[in-house]
């Protein structure tokens, strides 16, 4: 990648009501047993009724922007990963646009499923190489329990609400701040039908009246979509290391998509990144689908994880299917 591209501030927001897997055994037949062996989920955070992405999303973005030292009038573009927007239209980047008080900005949001957040800020990214004087705010928020099917047990005890959001700019970057060095993404829409969420869209139109059926909601192959996250996310994290010249074992922290325990210790054990040096935060938020590495980004932040010189690596999967990775250089 040329140029420089710079992570200024990092921020997140989770809401307010958690659900444990106790209340879901008395929602769907489940247990804590089986929640957490097979997933090792504990907690996922659940928006209130009423309080849409663009909501969590405006919580993070003034957290990100409070790092960074700078005011939201400084913002000169916005990118919004979501697959929960408030609304099919107008953007959520728009709504959000207004929530934080600045109009005038161009705002899209960026639709690629759990890889929503490497997608946009490959975005961010091209918009800095065109307008080096830009500062380009990416947020990723999702409100996944407005698309959970809460009577299909195989789908509704992985999911969680929350967001996370980053300032980007050409800026030197500071102490604690970060510089961008490559992001690589891939898609693979042969295997979409593995992983959806169709009705409501052009495809699975529904009528006035109508009520909704069970492809309103998330619908998955469970075992095809972890055999693929686990091979994916290993392919692109090799790709982009060893195109950058580097090995694994000059990765400090290895953040990756917090879909399930059990498909992050996979691709840690390919990978050979173990303890302290895996970011795991599935078992207090569940998947929050394109906000999770974004969330865990700045919770490794909030954390202390990240120590001065240290090399991040990001990287995620989802339906589509999409994932990538992108490679943090913190100073
Ligand atoms: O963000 C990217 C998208 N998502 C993912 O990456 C998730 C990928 N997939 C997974 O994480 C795992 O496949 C799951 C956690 C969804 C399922 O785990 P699994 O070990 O693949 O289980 P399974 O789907 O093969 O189901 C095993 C059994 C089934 O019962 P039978 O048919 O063996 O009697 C399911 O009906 O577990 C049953 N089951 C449950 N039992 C209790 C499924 N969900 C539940 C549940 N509680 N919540």
């Amino acid at each position: 990648m040329h140029g420089r591209f710079t992570i200024e501030g990092f921020g997140r927001h989770v809401p307010e009501r958690v659900l444990t897997n106790a209340d879901l055994e008395s929602i769907v037949e489940t247990s804590d047993d089986w929640i957490t062996t097979r997933t090792g989920i504990k907690t996922r955070h659940i928006a209130a009724p009423g309080e849409a992405a663009s909501d969590l999303a405006a919580k993070a973005c003034f957290t990100a922007l409070a790092d960074a030292g700078r005011p939201v009038e400084d913002v000169t573009q916005i990118f919004f990963a979501t697959f929960t927007p408030d609304s099919i239209c107008p953007p959520a980047a728009c709504i959000l646009e207004h929530k934080l008080g600045i109009s005038g900005r161009p705002a899209s949001d960026v639709s690629a499923a759990c890889s929503g957040f490497l997608f946009a800020m490959d975005h961010a990214v091209g918009t800095l190489a065109r307008k080096p004087d830009a500062t380009v705010l990416l947020t990723a928020s999702e409100v996944t329990s407005s698309r959970t099917n809460w009577a299909d047990r195989a789908t509704c005890v992985l999911f969680g609400d929350g967001a996370g959001a980053v300032v980007l700019s050409t800026r030197e970057p500071k102490p604690g701040q970060a510089t961008i060095r490559d992001i690589i993404l891939h898609s693979d829409g042969s295997m979409w039908p593995l992983l959806t969420v169709k009705g409501g869209g052009s495809g699975w139109p529904l009528k006035l009246g109508e009520t909704v059926k069970e492809d309103f909601f998330i619908e998955m192959n469970g075992p095809e979509v972890y055999k693929n996250a686990v091979r994916s996310m290993g392919q692109v994290c090799e790709e982009i290391v060893e195109k950058n010249g580097l090995k694994m074992d000059d990765i400090d922290l290895f953040i990756p998509h917090q879909a399930n325990l059990r498909i992050i210790e996979a691709v840690g054990k390919r990978l050979k990144f173990f303890g302290d040096r895996v970011m795991v935060t599935v078992d207090r938020y569940g998947n929050t689908s394109a906000a999770s590495v974004a969330i865990a980004l700045a919770d490794a932040k909030l954390e202390g994880r990240i120590k001065p010189g240290a090399k991040v690596l990001l990287t995620t999967f989802g339906g589509g299917f999409t994932f990538g990775a992108a490679l943090l250089e913190f100073v």
